[in-house]
């Protein structure tokens, strides 16, 4: 628990730009599984400023996003290959090659196999060194929503109500924010060798408990998150209130 939704985010970028530089020296590639959303902004711009002040080379880094909204372009300002760009990849200097984002365009017959072939891209890639993970207030990683099983992998979903809700204000309200998305499965998750996720504000208290201290299933599956032996989970006071 960090004193700001700032520190948390400098806790963030720092262990991913040391994990980076680790990696570059010992001539490794890095693969990192990316979120977007409201609480990584903060995380992103920090990881900017360290990129640019020490000169950290992103050449070797490989990237994973955990969702799409389905159907979604690529070009819309509401998807996360937008936010993405805007807020990571425009500012450093990594290979477009090695940018992975589920793709939101594709034809519905299509999406069972490239969602195959995502995770086998994964695999070729080494696996993910570090997942980075938000939370929903309903407990979802990725858009892994409750009633989502430890061993789901990346598929098309149907969103949760709250998901919903939440995306409203960018959509201009609940009736045009999309209903399905693609997104790595809770067993694609759990196979990153380390876990870092972030949350900050009240919002979020509830979910953060249920997580830490609620029971481990389906209902939050942030519970998942306790069977693996890699995770940690940077939080600001607002978002740790209900932690005894
Ligand atoms: C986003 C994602 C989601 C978000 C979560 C929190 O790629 O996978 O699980 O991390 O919905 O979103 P914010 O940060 O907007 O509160």
């Amino acid at each position: 628990i960090a004193e700001s939704d700032r520190a948390i985010a400098c806790m963030g970028a720092a262990e991913i730009a040391n994990l980076i530089q680790m990696r570059n020296a010992a001539d490794l590639p890095t693969v990192l599984g990316l979120a977007t959303g409201k609480t990584p902004i903060l995380l992103y711009r920090e990881l900017i400023r360290i990129a640019r002040e020490k000169a950290l080379d992103f050449s070797r880094v490989i990237t994973f996003n955990l969702d799409e909204y389905y159907p979604m372009s690529a070009h819309s300002p509401q998807s996360y290959h937008h936010f993405m760009r805007a807020n990571l990849f425009d500012h450093i200097d990594i290979h477009p090659a090695h940018i992975h984002i589920p793709d939101g365009t594709l034809s519905r017959k299509n999406i069972a196999n490239y969602c195959t072939e995502y995770e086998e891209k994964i695999q070729q890639a080494g696996g993910i060194n570090l997942q980075l993970l938000g939370v929903g207030e309903n407990g979802h990683i990725g858009f892994n929503e409750p009633g989502s099983e430890v061993d789901t992998r990346t598929r098309l979903v149907t969103l949760d109500p709250i998901t919903r809700q939440n995306a409203a204000a960018e959509f201009g309200g609940e009736t045009n924010s999309p209903s399905e998305a693609i997104t790595m499965g809770v067993a694609t998750i759990l196979e990153a060798q380390r876990i870092i996720l972030i949350a900050s504000g009240s919002k979020k208290a509830h979910a953060v408990q249920q997580t830490i201290d609620g029971p481990v299933g389906a209902n939050v599956p942030a519970t998942y998150l306790r069977s693996h032996s890699n995770v940690t989970i940077y939080l600001d006071p607002a978002a740790a209130k209900h932690i005894k």
